[in-house]
């Protein structure tokens, strides 16, 4: 970890020396854990820009180079040789399962998938119009109040058990948060489904009409899965460490990473993604929209474009737009509106020297809404899908944080700007 390199700071009239960290990959990082002790001065770096807040082994990004690694593996191979349970595997344990030990842990998470079926009455006391992410918040946070034989944080066994918990039952949750939506009754697991075929089966199976898995398509959901399950120091996964560096539960840490998820700058933007491609409606309406977002005034952006890391192309969406082709290919819906008006806006965003010159490619949710929406799933349902595939990232980054020596509440500082000390003048007097 430690380098022979010292980074020298002069502040006032001190020349102090602070200690370089180099990682197995990646840039070294300044250790300026006692720079507060020996100059008395904070650093100031609002949206942790250049600090690096915890030291992780899982997952590994370039993003000049659009690399991406879980535990090493490149996202390409495991998107092409592996599923989702393997990859969870993969991210909770740091190596990939042999046959043995794969076939145990599908064995695990399909004996949890069910919820305990008092749970099931919470979902009545939601609006039916609510938005599915609300509901998920409030029923993922409920967990811990029923599954108490597993909320002892400094136990592996206990962290090992909500992990498989959280992992299984949240395609549940996310299916029950949908039927209920719709008015329709819940539909239980079936265990001898894959993880993926299971999911889509509670959401689309009705009592009525039995639900034929199109393999094509589930593997598509599986991929869609597999891109986000992790994506390491991002805004939820960092809510989900600062969660559960006070000692808060896993069922609550989560909770906590699936509200932070909910925005449209992070996991909310395959949602406002096809909201705007509806909103243009048309291919002839490109041309203008594009002027409205390159006009700084107008608050516009181009939802789908942009990424705080990868600067180069996210390898997530080049993956994606391969999923994308398969499944418009196999529900011939290769003539859709949106996905040729998606299609005309990426060529000219991608030519536009507003976007090259800033590095703007489209990110993962560009096309995972897309994809989405031609699985039959609706809009108000695309981050919840996030969600549950991130809660496998979540929960190794959170067990990765809690086993580690050097944990620490985590405390950020502020540079103040506010009023000094002052006197209060009573209010007849104000
Ligand atoms: N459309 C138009 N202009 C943009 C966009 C965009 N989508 N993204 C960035 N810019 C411009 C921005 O106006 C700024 O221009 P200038 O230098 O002239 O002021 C420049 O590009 C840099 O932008 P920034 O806001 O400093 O970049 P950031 O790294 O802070 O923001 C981002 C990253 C993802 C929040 C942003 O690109 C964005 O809002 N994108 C749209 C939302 C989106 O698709 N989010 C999903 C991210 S991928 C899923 C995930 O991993 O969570």
């Amino acid at each position: 970890m430690s380098t022979n390199k010292k980074a020298v700071l002069t502040y006032g009239d001190k020349t102090l020396e602070f200690p370089v960290l180099g990682g197995s990959i990646g840039p070294e990082v300044i250790d300026i854990r006692s720079l507060y002790a020996k100059t008395g001065a904070f650093t100031y770096d609002p949206g942790f820009l250049s600090t690096a807040a915890c030291s992780s082994k899982i997952t590994y990004i370039d993003g000049d180079e659009g690399v991406l690694l879980y535990r090493g593996y490149p996202i390409e191979q495991l998107a092409e040789n592996c599923d989702f349970l393997e990859t969870c595997y993969l991210l909770l344990n740091g190596e990939l399962p042999n046959k043995a030990e794969h076939g145990d842990f599908v064995n695990t998470v399909t004996r949890h998938t069910m919820v305990h079926d008092q749970l099931s009455r919470f979902f009545t006391g939601f609006r039916r119009d609510a938005h599915p992410m609300a509901v998920l918040v409030g029923v993922v946070g409920a967990l811990s109040a029923f599954y108490h034989d597993s909320l002892d944080i400094n136990n592996p066994e206990h962290r090992k058990i909500s992990a498989f918990r959280l992992i299984a039952k949240l395609p549940t949750i996310v299916a029950m948060a949908y039927k209920y939506s719709m008015g329709q009754p819940f539909v239980y697991p079936r265990n001898d489904l894959s993880y993926t075929a299971n999911f889509m089966r509670m959401m689309f199976a009705v009592p009525a009409e039995e639900y034929k898995v199109n393999d094509v398509l589930v593997r598509a959901l599986d991929r869609i899965f597999i891109l986000h399950a992790d994506h390491e120091q991002n805004a939820s996964t960092s809510t989900v460490r600062l969660s559960g560096s006070s000692g808060a539960n896993p069922f609550a840490c989560i909770a906590a990473g699936i509200a932070c998820l909910w925005g449209p700058a992070h996991g909310g933007a395959n949602e406002a993604c096809l909201q705007m491609l509806e909103e243009i409606g048309d291919v002839s309406k490109v041309g203008e929209f594009i002027k409205q977002v390159k006009d700084k005034n107008s608050g516009v952006r181009l939802m789908g474009f942009g990424h705080r890391v990868y600067k180069n192309y996210d390898p997530r969406a080049k993956l994606m737009r391969e999923t994308c082709h398969e499944v418009l290919n196999e529900l011939g819906l290769h003539d859709d509106r949106l996905f040729k008006l998606s299609i005309a806006l990426e060529k000219i965003a991608l030519e536009d020297d507003y976007f090259v010159s800033r590095k703007l490619y489209p990110n993962v949710d560009f096309y995972s809404g897309i994809v989405q929406r031609a699985l039959g799933i609706p809009t108000s349902m695309f981050t919840c899908i996030f969600a549950l595939a991130r809660t496998v990232g979540w929960i190794a980054q959170w067990n990765e944080m809690i086993s580690d020596p050097e944990m620490k509440i985590g405390r950020p500082r502020q540079l103040f700007t506010g009023a000094p000390k002052r006197d209060l003048i009573p209010m007849e007097k104000r």
